[in-house]
């Protein structure tokens, strides 16, 4: 594909630029480590007449940004999640919006589970303690876990990585899984004792909730003051989805005053900065959005985000069209 050009906004795999190389596509890259400003992602873009951009979950992609680059038919986000677009206003222009579903599922899957485990065995506790050198002897008391055999798992959205988190518990650990989805999923209820619940009754009967929705109108704070006063006093709450999912002022209230345990959060309602309070409470676990961090992961997104751009400059439409 001659004469074409596209902006990639910060460094992706090598496994995606070889494809636009062999494609013979031009691309700039943006350099800076830092997720790069609007006004730095506008800034280069008015630069030259782009074809498509590959884009981060990072970037606030709006009416502002296409205007910036009226030449690209597609922004490829290279990330599953697309809630930092204005679909809407994409919709409007027939700017191609993709995403890169399943790429993360296995990782994001395996980190909820270790986010859990964490939690439930007190393992960070115990290895903060170690290094600030408080470990006299063993003792019967110290630093009493949580099994998670025969507990109930209650999955707020039910999707590939949701699927995975249940079969990994329910197989291997034993545990009870409730979920709640606006779909029905079979392949989940074929695993014994899998049911679909309202998520009020989720929130009621889990020892563990667990988010995999995504980041929606509707699903902006559904974890808040109230529906964190339903869940059980000895209830954690794990969130590797968005942080807007969760009202993280009514998370830190809820967790100082004892109206749920614990919580393990990859994502954060004010991403990078974190809400006061949350850094001071030892039932809380922190992880800087890595859920998805493994090459693999990244070099199939790197992929699929570059297949998304070559689809729609071929032939008008992306492999993963968000809308
Ligand atoms: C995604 O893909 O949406 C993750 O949050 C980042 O990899």
């Amino acid at each position: 594909m001659t004469n074409k050009i596209i902006y990639i906004t910060r460094k992706i795999p090598e496994a995606g630029l070889k494809i636009l190389r062999e494609k013979g596509i031009a691309f700039d890259m943006g350099t800076s480590k830092n997720p790069p400003t609007k006004k730095e992602v506008i800034k280069a873009l008015k630069k030259k007449p782009y074809d498509g951009v590959i884009s981060f979950l990072t970037d606030h992609i709006d009416g502002e940004v296409f205007d910036a680059c009226p030449t690209a038919k597609v922004f490829a986000n290279f990330s599953v999640g697309f809630n930092n677009i204005d679909i809407e206003e994409a919709k409007k222009r027939n700017i191609c919006i993709s995403n890169t579903p399943g790429t993360s599922s296995v990782a994001v899957a395996e980190h909820t589970v270790a986010l859990m485990l964490a939690l439930t065995t007190r393992l960070v506790e115990g290895d903060e303690f170690m290094r600030q050198g408080k470990y006299k002897g063993w003792d019967p008391d110290l630093f009493i876990g949580t099994d998670l055999k025969g507990k109930i798992i209650g999955l707020i959205g039910a999707g590939q990585i949701g699927t995975r988190v249940a079969k990994m518990l329910h197989y291997g650990f034993e545990a009870n899984i409730i979920y709640s989805d606006i779909k029905r999923n079979t392949d989940l209820e074929n695993i014994d004792g899998v049911i679909r619940k309202e998520t009020a009754e989720v929130l009621r009967e889990a020892d563990i909730v667990s988010l995999h929705v995504p980041l929606l109108p509707t699903t902006h704070h559904l974890i808040n003051k109230e529906t964190l006063s339903v869940m059980k006093k000895t209830a954690f709450l794990i969130n590797t989805s968005r942080g807007p999912v969760v009202d993280e002022e009514a998370l830190v209230y809820a967790l100082k005053n004892n109206i749920i345990r614990g919580a393990a959060l990859d994502v954060f309602e004010f991403e990078p900065k974190l809400t006061k309070g949350l850094t001071k409470l030892p039932d809380v676990i922190i992880t800087p959005h890595i859920a998805s961090a493994r090459q693999s992961a990244r070099d199939m997104m790197a992929e699929i985000a570059v297949k998304n751009v070559i689809a729609t400059l071929e032939d008008g439409k992306a492999i993963n069209n968000c809308y």
